[in-house]
């Protein structure tokens, strides 16, 4: 399928938005780029680092300048930060440039995933599971900007990938009836 549209992926830490990105990128033939990536190459450190040395002000300001270079690109898979959302001038832009898909899943799901690593800042003071309750209750709304939301709580990857091709499809063919602004 020739998908010429960028992909945007937002959603909560651990919802696999990294490895569904770089899989999707590798069989519709994009470029995938990552704002935790670019952060960490921009600033020469890992996030933790970051967070630790300067403080999540810095972090965000760092990840809104990376999203928005990344997000002039063509041709690509976009996977975003779980919290870039927390700037709803971002998300409105991001919105303007691709279609923006959201992976979500159960706090308990989120928690299986993520409890044995330790880099991620915000999930690394207090009890775990609050946190993680707390800042879903915190972001809920902002995830809803997408214009597509995927559980994937109980899907395993090749679900995911199913799933995201699928609406792909649908959204090509819906809006290829469409004519583009410039035709009219
Ligand atoms: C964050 C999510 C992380 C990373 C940073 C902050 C957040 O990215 O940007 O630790 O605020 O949700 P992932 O969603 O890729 O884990």
């Amino acid at each position: 399928m020739k998908v010429d549209f960028n992909i945007i992926l937002i959603g909560f830490m651990g919802t696999g938005k990294t490895a569904v990105g770089k899989r999707l990128a590798t069989l519709l033939n994009k470029d995938f780029y990552d704002s935790d990536q670019e952060v960490e190459a921009v600033t020469s450190m890992t996030i933790s680092k970051l967070f630790n040395k300067y403080g999540e002000v810095r972090f965000r300001s760092e990840e809104n300048l990376a999203i928005k270079r990344l997000v002039k690109k063509e041709n690509c898979i976009l996977a975003t930060g779980g919290g870039f959302i927390l700037d709803k001038k971002t998300i409105k832009l991001l919105a303007e440039k691709g279609i923006v898909i959201c992976l979500s899943a159960r706090p308990d799901v989120i928690f299986e995933r993520v409890k044995r690593r330790n880099n991620r800042p915000l999930l690394s003071k207090g009890n775990l599971y609050q946190t993680i309750l707390d800042l879903m209750e915190e972001r809920e709304e902002l995830y809803n900007y997408a214009d597509y939301c995927i559980d994937t709580s109980d899907m395993d990857f090749q679900e995911i990938i199913d799933k995201i091709i699928s609406i792909l499809q649908d959204h090509k063919n819906t809006n290829e009836d469409i004519p583009l602004s410039k035709e009219i």
